[in-house]
């Protein structure tokens, strides 16, 4: 659904590259993330792919169309969530959503039902000026929704909204993901990459380091040990077990079948500890 092949973008037109040499796929109905800290060229990378931002080096297809020329009625099948929420703050809610509508020749949905999907339904008829900033994110989130696309691109939906809201976001992509969507999700939260995509791309400083899956990835990283905690004479006990070495194997299980045990886990790596351990950097 996306294809992009060797991407550079500069804003400054020389060689200082805010993308540089991107290249990825994203099949049809997969959600595929974009982990990266601040500036690392998430946004640019989606702006490209939006059509916000013009083709400059390299290739990308979105939906089948040519972004080095998107035609009109690529718009009607795409939906785009912006970081910075630009809504209109003289129009109510609702009237932000009627809108915008008007943009597109197919179908929409219902402004009501997507306001009620966002949590913003009770102030469907009050303007967008005396929305707070994580109000303004969550129109903006759904009016990307209008048109029920087919390739739907979020920059850093959750970002800056409360956690149960943050929540009910989450579950409104996993809808989307369930009825066959392709997202496009760009943020710096390891938690949200982990929860939602099924394979993030690690960019930093422009460049994508790599690609796989949360899982493969976490079982490529991870380390092979278990943190136990257990009862011996009253008292409580913790070891961190190899679950590779044969040694420490069969310790695990004279513990488990000898002693009461407390507290069990895999040390399985985050998301944050792999990203430093590919790129050298943190995600703040
Ligand atoms: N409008 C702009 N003009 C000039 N430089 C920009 C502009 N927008 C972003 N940049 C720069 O491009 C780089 C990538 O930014 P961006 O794509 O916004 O990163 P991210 O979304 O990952 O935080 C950063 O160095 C940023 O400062
Ligand atoms: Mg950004």
């Amino acid at each position: 659904m996306i294809k992009v092949e060797n991407l550079f973008y500069s804003y400054t037109k020389d060689d200082n590259y805010a993308v540089k040499d991107v290249s990825f796929q994203v099949e049809k109905g997969e959600v595929f993330g974009f982990l990266g800290p601040s500036g690392a060229g998430k946004s640019t990378t989606q702006g490209i792919l939006t059509g916000l931002l013009p083709m400059q080096k390299g290739s990308a297809t979105v939906a089948g169309y040519d972004m080095k020329k998107p035609p009109r009625e690529m718009f009607n099948r795409i939906g785009v969530s912006f970081e910075q929420s630009n809504v209109y703050n003289k129009l109510t809610a609702l009237e932000n959503l009627e809108f915008y509508k008007k943009l597109f020749d197919v179908p929409t949905l219902d402004s009501m039902d997507l306001l009620r999907l966002a949590g913003i339904d009770h102030v469907a008829n009050k303007r967008a000026s005396t929305f707070s900033k994580g109000m303004k994110h969550r129109l903006t989130f759904v009016r990307s929704m209008l048109n029920n696309p087919e390739v739907w691109f979020l920059d850093e939906p959750t970002t800056g909204l409360d956690p149960a809201i943050a929540s009910q976001i989450k579950d409104v992509i996993k809808d989307k993901h369930k009825e066959g969507k392709t997202i496009f999700l760009t943020t710096h939260n390891m938690f949200i990459a982990d929860e939602l995509c099924d394979r993030v791309g690690f960019i930093i400083d422009g460049v994508l380091k790599l690609v796989d899956s949360p899982r493969n990835l976490k079982l490529q990283y991870g380390e092979k040990f278990v943190d136990v905690e257990y009862k011996l004479n009253g008292e409580t006990r913790k070891e961190t077990l190899s679950i590779i070495k044969e040694e420490d194997k069969h310790k695990l299980n004279h513990i488990i079948n000898n002693y009461e045990i407390e507290l069990m886990h895999t040390k399985e790596a985050t998301l944050e500890e792999i990203f430093i351990k590919v790129t050298g950097r943190g995600l703040v």
